[in-house]
């Protein structure tokens, strides 16, 4: 796909007795997989298995892009890279060693991401600039799909995107992000977003992909202050 934006659906909200077709709905116009892996202690929600998110990551057409909402990021993290996840992020609220945490997923072959519940700040994770793939900017807190967007969120999406400067990194948002919020969260400067269910609540999932995507194509990132 070729594109300055990257839209990744999320599956934590479609129907999970059909994962496969769900995910096969979205394929084509999608550029990655958001999938979600909840253990219920991190955030009060349970999502996939890990025999379930096995069968998702062998089954995806599409590359994968897990976001690990767990307490044992250290080990979770190079796991899922291991099964075949092309990017893997993990929480910095649960990541007790984020060097070599993004070392080790890294070197499982996978993008190394971190990501920021909205009580974290991103200026206590500078030393990481130079390592990671990504950074995931949470717009709303971890847990369930279908809240609403956290625009005070943006200053925080701002400023990473003022540190990231020139580097390659990629910088996600995820939680309320629908035709309503795309181009504000673009503006801020985001480049890859998350949609769970603005996307499956969609009569047509793959045109509200595009629809999403054509909106934040269209928009130019705020210049860097
Ligand atoms: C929430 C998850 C999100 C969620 C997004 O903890 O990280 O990826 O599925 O869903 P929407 O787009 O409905 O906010
Ligand atoms: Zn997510």
């Amino acid at each position: 796909m070729k594109s300055n934006v990257r839209i990744h659906p999320s599956i934590l909200n479609a129907d999970h007795s059909n994962i496969l077709s769900e995910i096969e709905r979205v394929a084509k116009v999608s550029d990655f997989l958001h999938l979600d892996i909840l253990d219920g202690k991190f955030a009060p929600n349970t999502s996939f298995t890990w025999e379930e998110a096995k069968t998702i990551i062998s089954g995806s057409s599409i590359p994968v892009d897990a976001h690990l909402m767990v307490i044992d990021s250290d080990a979770q993290g190079p796991r899922y890279a291991e099964a075949g996840c092309s990017s893997v992020s993990v929480h910095v609220e649960s990541t007790s060693d984020i060097k070599n945490t993004i070392k080790n997923i890294k070197s499982n072959g996978a993008r190394a991401s971190l990501a920021l519940k909205p009580s974290s700040h991103i200026e206590k994770y500078i030393d990481h600039l130079d390592e990671v793939d990504m950074f995931l900017i949470m717009t709303v807190e971890p847990g369930f799909g279908g809240q609403s967007f956290k625009p005070d969120m943006m200053e925080k999406v701002s400023k990473t995107r003022q540190l990231i400067g020139n580097r390659p990194i990629w910088l996600q948002v995820d939680g309320g992000i629908s035709k309503d919020t795309i181009e504000i969260a673009r503006a801020a400067g985001a480049d890859t977003f998350v949609a769970g269910s603005a996307v499956y609540k969609a009569d047509d999932p793959a045109s509200m992909i595009n629809v999403l995507r054509a909106l934040a194509e269209q928009t130019l990132p705020n210049p860097i202050r």
